[in-house]
């Protein structure tokens, strides 16, 4: 099956009843193959689910999307490569939200979505250097669609939030479409514009809360790198993060 009224996300979708990663199979497929970008690679049962920081990710197989997509973002400096993570979120947040339009999605810093207080959606994103510049990522996204009973309950879905069932493959093709749409905007160098959408999502963004890095403060998010460096103001003055030195207490 292929997308239809993509430009060109989704016009190769690779579909495996069981896989251990897709972003994976993604990676496999661009080092063997000539890259189609956009190509799409999907499973109703991923065993070996990779997280961000080296974690797991599980769904239950076939309640879920669980999918990787390959960009070849050769126009993107290396160090503007959170943009993708951006791109990334931002299309997973509008998918939800139009299936769940009288509720708010969120984005927790670096790219996990939460709805309503429960985690909804995990992004991995993957990215291939060539010199400064990208060569090819994987975007990999787990979206709790339809699963009811997860093991810890900061996981929900969108059928636990609506109270109902959706589509998969409506979902799907919603999220590609956002997916190609928020990664022209980037290729059309539409960064101030990407920014503002993310800052608009973003948990915690300007307002003063706790966070626990070396010691507990409290500070308000004020922005987020190109790199993907989060900045956290205090009384103490600027405070800048990679991704493992800093947790959220709320
Ligand atoms: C996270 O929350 O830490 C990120 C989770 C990313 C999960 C998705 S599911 C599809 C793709 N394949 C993987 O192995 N991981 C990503």
């Amino acid at each position: 099956k292929i997308l239809a009224n993509s430009l060109f996300l989704g016009k190769q979708i690779v579909y495996m009843p069981t896989c251990h990663s897709t972003n994976d199979t993604a990676r496999e497929h661009v080092r063997n193959t000539a890259t189609i970008e956009g190509a799409v690679f999907i499973t109703d049962d991923q065993t070996q689910g990779k997280g961000q920081r080296g974690n797991s990710w599980e769904a239950k197989p076939g309640e879920n999307l669980t999918f990787s997509v390959v960009l070849t973002p050769t126009f993107l400096k290396a160090d503007k490569q959170f943009f993708l993570n951006i791109v990334a979120s931002l299309a997973v947040n509008d998918t939800i939200e139009a299936f769940l339009p009288n509720d708010q999605a969120l984005v927790k810093w670096p790219n996990d979505v939460y709805l309503n207080g429960g985690k909804v959606a995990g992004i991995l994103v993957e990215n291939a250097f060539q010199g400064s510049r990208l060569s090819s990522t994987v975007v990999g996204i787990g979206l709790n669609v339809n699963q009811l009973s997860f093991k810890v309950n900061t996981a929900t879905s969108l059928a636990k939030e609506a109270g109902s069932a959706f589509g998969l493959e409506e979902v799907l093709h919603s999220l590609l479409m956002n997916l190609e749409k928020y990664y022209l905007q980037l290729k059309r160098e539409q960064y101030d514009l990407l920014k503002e959408a993310y800052y608009g999502k973003l948990l915690g963004y300007a307002q003063t809360r706790k966070y626990l890095a070396e010691y507990e403060f409290e500070g308000k998010i004020t922005r987020v790198e190109d790199s993907g460096y989060l900045i956290i103001e205090s009384k103490q003055g600027e405070h800048r993060f990679d991704f493992k030195e800093v947790q959220f207490l709320f």
